[in-house]
């Protein structure tokens, strides 16, 4: 349940993200009045907590045991997991999410690995390392079909940029509406229609939060039903059957894929998906927070706050985004 609106008044603010310095400069020169501290989210402690009414970072800090007097939590990235699972925070907390729009970038890292996969790049450089002469086809991504799982800021984002190429976007989403006029889908659907049409994909791109109703979502099952795509997930990695992951490689259900997520981040050094040959690993970093993103959005919210009323990105619990 989304708790009703705490009375707030923010004045001692702990930054826990690894750009904190930047962002409390920012954030000091628009209100000097308001006190501050910052850490890498890894090291904020209790005390930090103990001492804040308010606190802002991606994720919730592992160190500190509970959330101390901290009354709102402003999450400076799109997705809100780590605040509602496996411990929600407690209701009485405020949870607000940035408004900055992650689509563009996770866009590029997007459109960067299916590049990567059509010109056979990590192909290529290892017989330029050996100096072999290595003919081969390339074929064109225009003309292609991509599947998008997700259509909000980040999945409408990637279709549009996939469509500018000549790929053929189909959109999967809960409800499976689409916004007529601005659309970047050639067609969309519910999520139920999921199995049929990975069969019909080259293209699997994930951007889905991870939420109870997305968890596992693509699951061994779905994976089987994969006729050599190259799968993409810039969402959640619990939205996969990750363990399921190399052998829908072997079996060639998927051609390859590209992850920026994972169900245990950092991956450990264990995962076979390192030294996967058609596999792409990349840090979590597709979609990056912005110093002027994280400021501009809290002191939005801080305004609105500060007026008595309810900021525009408080986060629907029941929803999870
Ligand atoms: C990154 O994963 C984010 O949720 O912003």
């Amino acid at each position: 349940m989304t708790p009703s609106l705490p009375t707030i008044a923010p004045r001692r603010i702990v930054v826990g993200t690894r750009a904190h310095a930047e962002i409390i400069a920012a954030l000091r020169t628009q209100r000097p009045d308001l006190e501050f501290r910052g850490a890498a989210h890894t090291d904020v402690t209790d005390g930090d907590l103990a001492w804040a009414d308010t606190y802002l970072g991606f994720k919730r800090p592992p160190r500190a045991a509970t959330m101390g007097s901290v009354r709102w939590v402003h999450c400076t990235g799109a997705g809100v997991d780590s605040w509602l699972a496996p411990v929600a925070l407690h209701a009485s907390i405020l949870l607000t999410r940035t408004p900055e729009s992650f689509g563009p970038a996770i866009a590029e890292w997007a459109v960067a690995r299916i590049f990567a996969f059509q010109q056979q790049l990590p192909d290529l450089a290892a017989a330029q390392r050996d100096h072999r002469w290595a003919p081969r086809d390339v074929p064109r991504v225009a003309g292609s079909r991509a599947l998008v799982v997700g259509t909000g800021d980040v999945g409408s984002a990637i279709a549009r940029a996939l469509s500018t190429l000549g790929v053929t976007v189909t959109g999967v989403s809960r409800t499976g509406a689409a916004e007529p006029a601005t659309t970047p889908f050639h067609s969309m659907h519910r999520v139920e229609a999921l199995s049929r049409l990975v069969g019909d994909s080259d293209w699997i791109v994930l951007a889905l939060p991870d939420t109870p109703a997305t968890r596992g979502l693509f699951s061994r099952a779905v994976l089987e039903c994969c006729r050599g795509a190259v799968l993409l997930n810039a969402g959640r990695g619990a939205v996969l059957d990750e363990a399921a992951l190399p052998e829908a490689l072997d079996r060639g259900w998927l051609r390859g894929a590209a992850l920026d997520v994972f169900t245990e981040e950092p991956l450990p050094a264990s995962s076979p998906l390192w030294d996967h040959p058609r596999v792409m690993i990349s840090p979590h970093c597709s979609g990056p927070t912005s110093v002027a993103g994280a400021t501009s959005g809290f002191l939005e919210c801080l305004a609105t706050l500060e007026r008595g009323e309810r900021p525009r990105w408080v986060v629907d619990r029941e929803r999870g985004y």
